[in-house]
This record gives C-alpha cells, structure tokens and sequence, in this order.
C-alpha cells in the first residue's frame, strides 16, 4: 500500500521464530559476524592521496580517489563474517558482495547496507537544520520518503539518519544535522522523517529501515567543540535530549546509533542507564543498537578501556548490538565469551536484533537491487520540484527594511556579488555525500535565467574563508550601474558537519570587510546568508537593507532564493534556533529557567543597582529568537480563547485564536502555542513549545486555529526522576514566535 509505514521495533511471532530457526543454526563465529559492519573500501595510503590531490589541482579535476576493496573483505563475507556494510552507493557492487553473502556463505544470511542520507541522496535537499525551518512534518515525510527511494534504488537498506540531537550551541558544526534547540518541534521532525524512510510502496519493491542518531546527549558537547565532554543531568537528557528519540522509536524505527560522547562520565557506547534502563526497561524497545563510527575502539582514547579486547566486553556487555568499523567485536568476542567475560547469551540476543531488521527488511526475499531502476529515478522532476518546495519554505526572511522586498523583476539593474552568489558546491552543504555539485543551481544561474545578461552585474568579491585573492573593489565597481545590490555571503559547505566546530561564528575571513565596503556605496542591499549553523552577525543584520537566511538549501538553492527575491512566493521559514547577539550568550535558548534574580524581576538590591541575571556588556536577549521569521505579509493575532480554563491530567487543553492576514499578498503562517508550568516542584522553562500549525491565509483572510495539547505534554521529570504531570496554574500563548503572542491562563487540577 503507497502509504503504509513499515515499523521495525514491533514483535511479530512469525518473525521471531524464522530468527529463533536461524540462531538455532548459527556458530557462535557466525553470530559474532552478525554484529560487525565495515566498509567495503579502504583509503588509499597518503603518498597516494598526495598524488591524486596534486594531479587534480593540475588538471583542475574534481579529486577522486580509486577505490580499493578493503583486503580479505570477500573471504570475510563468505565466512558469514561480515553482517552489514556501508558507505556504498553503487549497486553492481553492493550486488557483487551481496552474492559473496548470500550464495557463498554457508547460511546465506544477507548484509544489511548502510549509507548516511541526511538530507537527500542524489537529489539533495537543504542541510536538515533548514528543513526544520519550514515547521512542515508532513512536507519533510515527502523529502524523507524521495531520499529513500533513491537511496533505495541503488542498493541502500539502512539510512543513518534522522539525526535527532538537540543543539542549542551553534558552535557545534553538527547543529547544520539536526531540527534544532526545542524537543518539541525535534520530536515532530524526527517522527516525520523516520515515516519518510520507512514508508511502504518504494519503486525499488524493497524497504529502508531509519537508524534515529545519535544516542544520546551529542549536540550537549561542551564549548560546542565536536565530540567534547557532555555532562548533563539526568533530567536535562530525560526533558530535552531523549523525547526525539522516543519520537522516532513510536513512530517504528528499528534501529537506532549511539553517539561518540560520554554522558556524565560514561560513553554513551557503553552506558547502562541510557542503553539499558531507558531503552529496555522503561521504554521496552527492541531494536538495534549500532555504535558511531570506530567509538568501540575509542573508549581507549576515553580512558575507560586498557584495549580494545576491554573496550569489546564493556560494549557488548552495555548492549551495544553491532560494532562500526573498529574490530573489537570480531577480533576478541568468540574469546571473551570462551573465558565466560561474555555470556554467548548476550552474543545471540545482540543477533537477533540484527537478524530481526534484516527478516522485517525482507532482504532474505530481496537481497539484490535492481540495477536498471536508478536510471530513470534519480534526480527526476518529481524530486526536483520537491527539493524547490523543501527550500523555498525553509528560508528564514530575518529582516525587510521599507519592504524592499519583493524585487519587481522588471526593470531590475542588480549586482549579485559575493563568494558564495556563484558557489556550486556549496550549495548542497555538509552531509551531501552522494550529491554531486553539477545538478545544483547557484543564485547566479537563477537570476541570470530571469533578467537579461546586461541587468546583472557580477563579482564574487572575496573567497569564502583564507587568504586567496580578493577584490572588494571590484565587486563594489560591480555595484556601480545596480540599483539594487544582492550580497550572498556565509559559509562554506565543509565549515559545518562533523568536526567542524567554530569558536568566532560570524562571516568568515574577509566577506564582513566586503560587506562594509557594500554598504558604504549607499544602494540598497539585499543579505542571502548560507550557513550550516545560527552566526553571529550584529553589524550584517544592521547594514542589511533585507536579510534572507537561505541556508545551505541543496540542488535547488537558487531558483528558491530567485522566487523569494521576486516573490513568487512569500518567505514562510521560522527559525528553529535562537541566533545569538554574541558568542558570549551562548547557550542561548528561548526555553530557559527564570533563575531567582531575572532580567523582568526585581533583582537584590545588594547596592544601589538591583542584581540581576544579566551582562554587563550585552543583552540578555538572542539577535533572533527561535520561531521568528517574516513575511511579505502582516498577520494580526486576536481572540485567545482558553477553552478549557481547568484540565485534570488525563485531558486535553484547548485553546484557540483569530490569525488574519492584514497585508496585500497570500502568505503561510507558522502558529506557535507556548505554555509555561507557573510553579513545579522542580524549576520549569519560561516556555515550551507545545503546539504549531501552517496556516495559509489570503490577503484580508481570516482563520481561527485551535490546538487541541494532552495534558501529558506538559509533564516533566521530577525530584524523583519519573515522568509527572503537575497541578497547578499555567500561562499560555499562541503567536508568531517565542516572544510575542497573546496571553492567557488555564489551571491542571
Ligand atoms: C560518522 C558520524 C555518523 C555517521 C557515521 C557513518 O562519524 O558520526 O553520523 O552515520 O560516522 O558515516
């Protein structure tokens, strides 16, 4: 059925017993070849490397390294020694191994293949973290579902992907990963796109299985320095951190990859409360646990493991069920349970979980991919126009001066300066591992396919980031004949991701000192930002006639910028993360706690000025808070009704409001419903998201919204650490975003 969702974490009896006749059948160096995955190619040696990156830089070629089959890897396979792989998107080769494992190894288990899809596969939509910014679940199941059905059309059964982390540091280059700072609108997101990859009726006839990452607490890291120490409570990783996990585990996800980062003193690759207690026991969930990439082996370099023998018991026995890359598992499992450190119990239950994806999947009746299918799948129109969509609603309008905004497009001299105006590369952003830079638009090539080539003046001005050549006078003589001057600046796509954490988060290298220049020529001046991550720009927001934030948007990139900037379309993205006013506010996050001397409060008056939770030097206040983003419309919110002034903690709050559009264009409106929990029996936010919903209003239209919030949202967990759902009075609000809205009170008894 097209629309069917398959789920992975249910126990189906027929299941279980053709994996129980399985295990039955298995050695234990057959079970222990279940649980280990690697991938098929090795790099080559750096003399090598140097070589090929040295001849591309001659010719000008793309670097592409050969790929070589990692050593022994067939024999392994045929040996029932390998139970996935990854990292493989070419479908006569995964067919190759895939026939090692299923017509030459003595059970003719089949592997599992893996690959990270973040946002997209060959048709690449924006980085998730934009995705995230047109608050639309069901329009990010639609590009979830496109990413699956290529991935699956070239042999993909196993996306590493949603990637659910919190982040509320935009120093982390991951946040570019994820659906931002609020568990709330994480969870819907993580319910959707596990929905997208799981859903039923792919044009390959076969399945994709999610793998929600990464177990647990990554995007907490300190100082936002990837894969730094996490030390958070354990209420903060039950409320924040754990809900979009749960989200995509209700929603069916079978799998799941624990994160490299300790949690409090024990790597969440082998701590017992996160993989164990929560897991198992509270959530009784029976999916698979895979770990990151080599974090076995790095429980050494954690210094809880003297090897990596160690590293294998403390793993496996944690609940760690297949190890990624490092070969703990296959190197010293079958001794570890000879001595009796592992019981084969553990082995055989850590099996199970992967033989049970591998049966769910039904890649024991369809283990090889059609290899005519990609041909006429990928990148078709349907995806395209999908990934347009995706970025046209995911681009945030921050700022719209006198309405400069929309652009007449007739008649229109523009300069379109800026490294990034032309950047095609850059425009798939980090994690576009099977995209390629040929099948994206830059905003140049959009605005050159609607104005003449003589109302377009063009000069990149400077390099993205580092010294090479810049001509900030030349780009400022480009402006010289424009009456309107369209800067696209920002960051590269590799200066977010992994490992691509930054401590300054404004415009990188010289582009401010461009920008400078720009708005010293007085024209007009039109901001399209690209980054992976919230930047720091005070002194771009304040020069910037209008300021788009476009994101790392993916193929479609320019044709998207192209129809905001001549309104097509009416910007609609709402910010998913707060943008801070100076990396000295962060963590900077809408739902914080009121502390005992607040900005708003009266402070203690120690001396003759009150003592306040404050800066000297700054504002409390993010440049941007989450949720906002602008229009070409006005929108008028009126007539908060609390429907149900009293709930009890079974019920369901209902509270409604009048949105009308005020202005002259059609536009869509992201409604946000906040509440705040007045007193608790532990600290609460000043607000939590609890409820938003498109609304797509005409001019003069008006529409009354009403959220319908069980009672058992607005739970916690608390002294006790159990999940409970207080009496007790309560503010609410529904607005635009997390700071404006109107106001009202119901009480939970
Ligand atoms: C990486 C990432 C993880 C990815 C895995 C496989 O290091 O942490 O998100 O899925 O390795 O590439």
């Amino acid at each position: 059925m097209k629309d069917e969702v398959y789920r992975y974490n249910d126990l189906d009896p027929a299941v279980e017993a053709r994996v129980d006749a399985l295990l039955a059948r298995m050695t234990l160096a057959e079970k222990i070849g279940q649980l280990v995955q690697t991938t098929p190619f090795v790099m080559p040696d750096p003399d090598e490397m140097q070589r090929v990156i040295e001849q591309a830089q001659q010719t000008g070629q793309p670097v592409q390294f050969m790929q070589r089959l990692r050593p022994g890897l067939e024999d392994r396979i045929r040996a029932g020694g390998i139970g996935s792989i990854f990292g493989i998107n070419d479908g006569a080769t995964i067919n190759a191994l895939q026939r090692l494992a299923v017509e030459e190894s003595r059970l003719g288990i089949p592997l599992i293949v893996g690959n990270d899809v973040i946002h997209g596969f060959r048709t690449i939509f924006p980085i998730p973290l934009a995705e995230s910014c047109t608050w639309n679940p069901a329009l990010l199941e639609r590009a979830a579902r496109a990413a699956a059905e290529e991935a699956s059309a070239c042999g993909t059964d196993w996306i590493f992907a949603p990637m659910v982390d919190i982040a509320r540091d935009g120093r982390w280059g991951r946040i570019a990963e994820g659906a931002g700072e609020d568990p709330f609108l994480g969870a819907a997101m993580a319910r959707a796109r596990v929905r997208g990859f799981q859903a039923g009726g792919l044009r390959s006839g076969r399945r994709v299985a999610a793998c929600p990452k990464h177990y647990v607490g990554y995007g907490a890291a300190e100082a936002g320095r990837d894969y730094n120490t996490v030390d958070i409570s354990e209420r903060t990783l039950r409320d924040v951190y754990l809900p979009p996990f749960k989200a995509a585990f209700d929603a069916g996800a079978g799998s799941v990859m624990s994160a490299f980062n300790e949690i409090a003193g024990i790597p969440a690759t082998i701590n017992p409360l996160t993989l164990r207690t929560i897991l198992r026991d509270e959530w009784s969930w029976p999916g698979m646990v895979v770990s990151d990439y080599e974090a076995v082996a790095e429980l050494i370099q954690h210094g809880v493991a003297a090897d990596l023998k160690e590293a294998g018991r403390l793993s496996i026995l944690a609940g760690l069920d297949m190890e990624m890359v490092s070969t703990a598992f296959a190197d010293h499992l079958a001794e570890l349970v000879a001595e009796g450190a592992v019981p084969e119990s553990r082995v055989e239950e850590a099996a199970r979980r992967v033989l049970r994806l591998k049966v769910r999947l039904g890649l024991f009746e369809r283990p090889y991919t059609d290899e005519t299918l990609p041909a006429h799948l990928i990148l078709c129109e349907e995806f395209r126009s999908l990934a347009l969509e995706v970025a046209r609603q995911s681009m945030v309008l921050l700022k719209n001066a006198g309405n400069l905004l929309p652009l007449a497009q007739g008649g229109r001299r523009l300069a379109v300066v800026g490294p990034l105006a032309d950047a095609r590369q850059d425009m798939l952003g980090t994690w576009a591992f099977f995209g390629r830079a040929e099948d994206a638009e830059t905003v140049l090539d959009a605005l050159r396919l609607r104005l003449p080539e003589d109302a377009i003046f063009h000069a990149a001005g400077c390099p993205i980031v580092g010294d090479g050549p810049a001509d900030i006078a030349g780009a400022v003589a480009a402006t010289q004949a424009a009456d309107v001057i369209i800067a696209v600046v920002g960051e590269s796509a590799n200066m977010s991701g992994e490992a691509r954490s930054r401590m300054h988060l404004g415009l990188p290298s010289r582009q401010q000192a461009l920008m400078d220049a720009l708005t010293a020529t007085g024209k007009p001046l039109v901001v399209v930002l690209m980054s992976g991550r919230p930047l720091v720009i005070p002194r771009l927001a304040e020069q910037a006639d209008a300021l788009l934030v476009a994101w790392h948007a993916g193929i479609r990139a320019g044709s998207a910028v192209a129809d905001l900037l001549f309104g097509a379309v009416s910007p609609s993205g709402k910010l998913t993360t707060s943008w801070p006013a100076a990396e000295g506010q962060i963590p900077v996050y809408y739902a914080h706690k009121n502390t005992g001397r607040p900005m708003t409060g009266a402070g203690a008056l120690q001396f003759a000025e009150p003592f306040k939770s404050r800066y000297i030097d700054g504002p409390n206040e993010p440049l941007f808070p989450f949720g906002f983003g602008l229009s070409y419309t006005t929108f008028a919110y009126r007539d908060l009704r609390v429907e149900t002034p009293i709930i009890g903690p079974e019920d369901i709050l209902v509270v409604s409001a009048t949105i009308e559009n005020t202005g002259l264009r059609p536009a869509e409106e992201v409604v946000q419903l906040y509440v705040r929990d007045l007193v608790g029996s532990v600290t609460r936010p000043v607000k939590e998201l609890k409820g938003f919903r498109r609304m797509a209003l005409q001019p003069g239209e008006a529409q009354v919204v009403r959220f319908e919030v069980p009672a058992h949202d607005l739970g916690f967990h608390g002294p006790d650490m159990k999940y409970v759902v207080e009496p007790g009075a309560f503010a609410v609000w529904i607005g635009p975003n997390s700071v404006e809205g109107l106001e009202g009170r119901f009480e939970v008894r």
